[in-house]
């Protein structure tokens, strides 16, 4: 066994089994399976959910005389439910078997290379042991497919073996606790039809507002004679196959099903498809084979190694619930990222600014991926124009929150758990979030230099969100400067003024300095297309030249507050109080959710220079020192180079790191100035999920942004590669303890940059084929190499040595074999 890749739990261990199904989650990008407990149904302990990409339903809940309206990522009716036992005795029930002392053994298992998820356990009830092997997987190779097999080897008795196995239409979301107060009532089953017992399975369901129908259907079959028969009990259809078991040989039961929805293409009902597909499906084995081809394929495109096993093993583990979430058979789906994956019910499968972390990486791996996330965010556009609209705004407002049409899907009021309240949120007032859209088609068109996308869709996103955050900054004569009132910056815990009525803050300096390199970024887009094309779409969008003037104007007189020397979160914020850091430590351990224990002791942290989350230290993350750099003196403020540090100290003390994309955002500044401190920063980051650093949120579903965002940092920061322009940028920093990394990557049609970096050297080669050479800027050298060639250089510690400081030189790099 590879320590790379598998992810082992010995024992059972009721306590972390929410956590385990999360990480034991099995996808394809069209739906996914938490790694529950087959015998289980949902109860404190297990929580079995499967989710399709897309499919929200919307139900409405009275709280404390409020409507809350909400979407859910839609809770499927259940495939997996599996349990046996001998005649006469007791049916397998995992904690059953734990409380009595009757779990001889147990292991889980999850490969990650193959995509399996196994578990190994020796059960006894009364005088009997079973042995039991089980192996399931949801295909990457046919994305309606899952497959559970179970071999059972009774290892002292002969008898009759009772399987019993099920799909279960009575499921609810209800995967989260603090939502259980709101209704999770989505599905509405068909009844099902008393069938054949040689027919499948099915359960098939509507969703109530969305209408979307669902439909389930299993196949299960035994590997030696056997009888069976069927039930229909309310929602669930219930198949019982009776088997003479004999002493020491196995029983293999093999359980297949099919999911389908009405969304899908290319089928007339998806009742239909469900049966016929599960029909003709071939067994576990062929199945198998063909979902560890397709896994086979995608790690080939995911080449990243490093010399630690640990970190690689997460890594790997990073990546394989990134493609579980998004693969090439979300392309179709009209489908954003939901935050927390296709893992659970947090956030309620809504799609946030994460992206923003999560695109770097599929830009270089897997493009098509990327642009169908960005063709997702295109779609809404009309939505996007609609919410400016209805905010008395021109252009296009991303919603903070986003499922099925793109509408604004946050929450009007959420509950702490730590004082028991609901409280009104404010966190739409997140205008950013377009901003973020925005920064992601531009880099992906500096990734790919797909000037297509950019032409068709990327230039419209870009000016559309330009034109909303030109339109929302207000002139202020006096001064000649813009302000932006009245928002959120990404830090939660500040949502106003102590002593302001309305929500938000203004001039925060992440939305003003980022929607000022936006505007210039869309008027970039926009004079790169062909003319008629740029001509077009100025036509479409009714875009004269007085509106993109102003757009200069405002890109560069759009304020950014200061005070004692650094940047200010937002306007204000020097003049709110310090926090008792120590005080709050010593009190409570861990205050990574510092907005619940103030609420709960009446207080706010809108008091205290306290942020959740990486806000102001996002524009370091984002933008590079030079942009950084440019954007300032574009807004017409004097170069100060001690800035960018000092702000970086202020904030980093003064965050909690709430959101695991704040420890992300962490590592990767410490990584640029502080090695051992930024690997330290680092491996929290990449323990966030596995670790369950936030104590329990993870079973609620992965963390999707850190898990690609951790990935991502390897290749753009350790490896230090960055697509700027029309030059691939390396300034790689290899972290001290580590004296390997490989990293191969596509870039701009090229198939396979491979890029080794050791403590003294850093070798690139170019794979041959690829259409053209490629420029690669190292600190003052820029070099040009041809495909089939390569190019090394000496490192001093994992770095370049000191820059030499002479103007860029350019050599060539052909010819020289790979
Ligand atoms: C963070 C947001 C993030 C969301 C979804 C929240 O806790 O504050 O920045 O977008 O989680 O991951």
């Amino acid at each position: 066994m590879d320590d790379r890749w598998t992810l082992v739990y010995e024992g059972f261990d009721a306590a972390e089994e929410g956590l385990r199904e999360a990480l034991c989650t099995l996808g394809n990008g069209y739906f996914a399976t938490r790694g529950a407990a087959p015998e289980s149904a949902a109860d404190g302990v297990h929580y079995p959910g499967t989710y399709a990409a897309g499919c929200y339903d919307r139900l409405t809940t009275e709280i404390g005389g409020h409507r809350a309206d909400n979407a859910d990522l839609v809770n499927l009716p259940d495939w997996l439910p599996l349990t046996f036992r001998a005649a006469g005795g007791d049916r397998f029930d995992i904690d059953e078997a734990a409380h009595r002392g009757d779990l001889l053994e147990y292991r889980q298992e999850l490969d990650l290379h193959r995509g399996v998820l196994t578990r190994l356990f020796r059960w006894r009830d009364g005088g009997r042991t079973f042995r039991v092997a089980q192996r399931r997987i949801v295909s990457m190779a046919d994305p309606h497919l899952a497959a559970l097999e179970t071999t059972i080897v009774p290892e002292n008795w002969t008898g009759t073996l009772e399987v019993r196995s099920a799909v279960d239409g009575r499921v609810v979301n209800a995967g989260v606790a603090r939502y259980r107060g709101l209704r999770g009532d989505h599905l509405v089953c068909d009844p099902p039809h008393p069938h054949d017992e040689a027919d499948p399975d099915v359960v098939t369901a509507t969703t109530r507002s969305s209408r979307i129908g669902i439909a389930i259907a299993a196949r299960t079959r035994v590997s030696c004679p056997s009888t069976s028969s069927t039930r229909v009990e309310g929602d669930r259809v219930v198949r019982t196959v009776r088997v003479d078991a004999r002493e020491g040989v196995p029983v293999t039961i093999e359980k297949v099903a099919a999911v389908f929805t009405s969304r899908d293409r290319a089928l007339e009902d998806h009742g239909e498809a469900a049966r016929g597909h599960v029909t003709l499906a071939p067994g576990f084995d062929g199945l198998l084979e063909a979902h560890t081809q397709a896994w086979a394929r995608l790690w080939r495109r995911c080449r990243l190694s490093v010399d630690d096993t640990e970190v690689q093993r997460i890594l790997n583990l990073h990546v394989f619930h990134l493609l579980q979430t998004v693969s090439e058979h979300t392309v179709d789906l009209d489908v954003g990222v939901p935050a927390r994956g296709l893992h659970g019910e947090a956030y309620r499968g809504h799609v946030f600014w994460d992206e923003l972390f999560i695109l770097p990486f599929l830009s270089t791996r897997f493009p098509e991926i990327a642009r169908a996330l960005l063709l997702y965010r295109w779609r809404r556009l009309p939505a996007a124009r609609r919410n400016a609209a209805a905010a008395g705004h021109k252009g296009a407002l991303y919603p903070w929150q986003s499922a099925a049409d793109g509408r604004e899907e946050t929450q009007t009021l959420h509950l702490n758990p730590r004082s028991g309240r609901w409280l009104p949120d404010h966190s739409h007032l997140q205008r950013h979030a377009g901003l973020a859209v925005a920064h992601n088609a531009w880099r992906f068109y500096e990734s790919t230099g797909d000037l297509e996308f950019l032409a068709e869709y990327g230039a419209e996103m870009m000016l559309e969100v330009a034109r909303f955050f030109a339109d929302i900054a207000s002139y202020d004569r006096s001064r000649d400067r813009y302000d932006i009132r009245g928002v959120m910056g990404p830090d939660e815990y500040h949502d106003g003024y102590p002593d302001r009525d309305e929500p938000g803050v203004d001039n925060n300096a992440y939305t003003n300095i980022l929607a000022a390199w936006v505007l210039r970024r869309a008027l970039d887009a926009l004079a790169l297309l062909p003319e008629n094309r740029r001509t077009e779409l100025r036509e479409g969008l009714a875009l004269t030249h007085t509106e993109t003037a102003r757009f200069e104007d405002v890109a560069t007189k759009l304020r950014v507050p200061f005070h004692g020397g650094v940047i200010s979160q937002f306007e204000g914020y020097g003049n709110l109080g310090e926090l008792d850091w120590d005080r709050y430590r010593a009190r409570y351990g861990d205050i990574r959710r510092l907005d619940r224990i103030l609420e709960a002791e009446g207080d706010t942290p809108n008091r205290y220079k306290a942020s959740k989350q990486a806000d102001v230290l996002m524009l370091f993350y984002l933008l590079a020192p030079h942009e950084f750099d440019d954007v300032l003196l574009q807004l017409g403020y004097d170069r100060d180079p001690g800035l960018p540090e000092r702000t970086i100290d202020y904030y980093l003390t003064r965050t909690c790191d709430g959101s695991t994309l704040s420890m992300l955002v962490r590592a990767w500044i410490l990584a640029r100035t502080d090695g051992d401190l930024g690997w330290r920063a680092f491996l929290d980051a990449l323990r966030s999920d596995i670790g369950d650093s936030q104590h329990g949120t993870t079973a609620e579903g992965v963390h999707l942004g850190a898990m690609a965002g951790t990935v991502d940092l390897v290749q753009r920061c350790f490896a230090g590669i960055s697509t700027r322009g029309e030059t691939l940028q390396l300034s790689p920093r290899l972290p001290p303890a580590l004296t390997r990394l490989h990293v191969g990557l596509r870039y701009r049609g090229h198939w396979g940059i491979d890029l080794s970096l050791r403590p003294d050297r850093l070798h690139v080669a170019l794979r041959p084929g690829g259409a053209r050479p490629i420029t690669i800027v190292y600190g003052t050298e820029e070099i040009v190499v041809e495909p089939g060639g390569s190019w090394e250089t000496p490192l001093a510690e994992g770095r370049p040595p000191e820059a030499s400081g002479h103007p860029r030189a350019r050599t060539s790099a052909t010819g020289q074999p790979a």
